[in-house]
């Protein structure tokens, strides 16, 4: 959580807040209430990502405290996912979340149950290529291969 909170943010406004969840009943509780993440119950650490709703920094800012964190950890061999995007409005009721803020996501921490790296995202077919040539100075399509 330490790269999220040192991560920069517009005007240095820092228009988030972290809750860390290490419950194994609340854990149950988001994987439940988090449907695109079921696999957060199985988690033993999930950090809720909550922003201040009247920013207009808080998705931005907040979704790169979001990748700091989560490259940091694959980075120590801990694999780590984003769930949910601002529809987790039961997640904030049950962890008391107050008026002024909302959940943008919550990230599931574990080790990984499989080698990194052999999953079907593996390798760069799986994202949009670069352009042919980028020196051109205009718009061209890019191709996602899957
Ligand atoms: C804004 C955002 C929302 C996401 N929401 C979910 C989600 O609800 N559940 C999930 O399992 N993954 C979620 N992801 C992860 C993406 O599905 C995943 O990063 C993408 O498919 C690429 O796969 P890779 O990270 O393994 O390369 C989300 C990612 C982003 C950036």
């Amino acid at each position: 959580m330490e790269v999220g909170r040192l991560t920069a943010s517009s005007m240095n406004r820092q228009p988030w807040h972290f809750i860390v969840v290490k419950s194994p009943e609340t854990l149950d509780q988001l994987g439940n209430l988090a449907r695109s993440g079921l696999y957060i119950a199985e988690a033993p650490l999930a950090i809720v990502v909550t922003i201040e709703k009247e920013s207009p920094f808080g998705v931005s800012d907040a979704s790169r405290a979001i990748q700091s964190m989560v490259l940091t950890a694959w980075g120590t061999r801990i694999g780590s996912n984003w769930v949910g995007f601002k529809n987790l409005s039961d997640v904030g009721a049950l962890l008391d979340l107050p008026e002024p803020f909302e959940v943008l996501a919550v990230l599931s921490f574990g080790y990984p149950t499989q080698t990194i790296g052999q999953g079907k995202n593996s390798g760069s077919h799986w994202q949009k290529s670069l352009p042919e040539n980028d020196s051109d100075n205009h718009f061209q399509p890019q191709c996602k291969r899957m």
